[in-house]
């Protein structure tokens, strides 16, 4: 093993990553493969989860997929369950499915409150109870979350989505509180304006993506690549002594 092997080699470990057929998750599962994670999938579409699994074996890694609705806790029982057949227990657990419904806020009604919940926080935490106990057991684990900028901050019709998302960085914090001492660290992402499927109705309007691009330090808007470094830190061993923490890979949105 080399140096940088020791710190950041993935290789033997398992990972599920929830969303990972798209956007910030696929780039994720990527990065976690290419490090290598055997990893499993999880999402609702059959045809996207096999193409991004596809893609990975061909790239020689080690990938397997599992259909699987995170919006009830039937389904999220039933995806964990599911995601542990075709390489065992997880070591490392990325919560990156979301969804992001915008109605103005006086529009918010139960079905937008409750799915988003459900799959941006709830599911979070039910993968969190059902792996979260059994990676203690075996003295480590990692839980990687997903949130955004709306966490901290009001823009673009934060709505219920920028709760849910706030909600997911305190659970992190209070999963690192219940496991960081047996090995299990908890941490959330931060990304700052991603170019995935999730926001296509927002790039419609080029002024308004030039403009978060300009909010940005690094003078772009972000791609899903841009995290595959800060997912396999918090993966790898080099993070075990980073926990509860909300790391921003935003090309410095959340500073200017
Ligand atoms: N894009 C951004 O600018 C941005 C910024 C900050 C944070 N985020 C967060 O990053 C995460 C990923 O977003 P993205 O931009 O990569 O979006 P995306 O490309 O739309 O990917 C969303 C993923 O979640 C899955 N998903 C959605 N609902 C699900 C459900 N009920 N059960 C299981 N899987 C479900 C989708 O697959 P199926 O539809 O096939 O189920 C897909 O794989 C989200 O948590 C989002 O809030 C995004």
């Amino acid at each position: 093993m080399t140096y940088l092997d020791d710190l950041f080699s993935l290789t033997g470990r398992t990972a599920v990553v929830t969303g990972g057929s798209s956007g910030i998750g696929r780039g994720i599962a990527t990065a976690l493969a290419r490090a290598g994670a055997a990893v499993v999938l999880v999402a609702r579409g059959r045809d996207a989860l096999d193409t991004t699994a596809s893609e990975l074996r061909a790239a020689g890694c080690r990938c397997e997929a599992v259909v699987g609705d995170l919006s009830t806790r039937s389904g999220v029982r039933a995806a964990a369950e599911a995601a542990t057949e075709p390489f065992g227990e997880p070591d490392v657990v990325v919560s990156s499915a979301g969804v992001n419904l915008r109605p103005p806020m006086a529009e918010i009604g139960e079905d937008v409150w409750d799915t988003t919940m459900a799959v941006n926080l709830e599911a979070p935490f039910w993968l969190g109870q059902r792996f979260g106990p059994a990676m203690a057991a075996r003295g480590h684990g990692r839980l990687i979350h997903v949130s955004s900028q709306q966490a901290h901050r009001a823009f673009v019709t934060s709505g219920a989505y920028g709760v849910s998302k706030g909600g997911l960085e305190s659970l992190a914090r209070s999963q690192a509180e219940a496991w960081s001492a047996h090995g299990v660290t908890a941490n959330t992402l931060v990304p700052g304006f991603v170019l995935t499927p999730l926001n296509e109705r927002l790039q419609e309007d080029p002024g308004r993506v030039a403009a978060l691009a300009d909010r940005t330090l690094v003078g772009r808007n972000s791609v899903p690549d841009d995290l595959a470094g800060a997912a396999v830190f918090l993966a790898s061993p080099a993070s075990g002594y980073v926990t509860g923490q909300s790391i921003h890979v935003d090309g410095g949105f959340s500073v200017h």
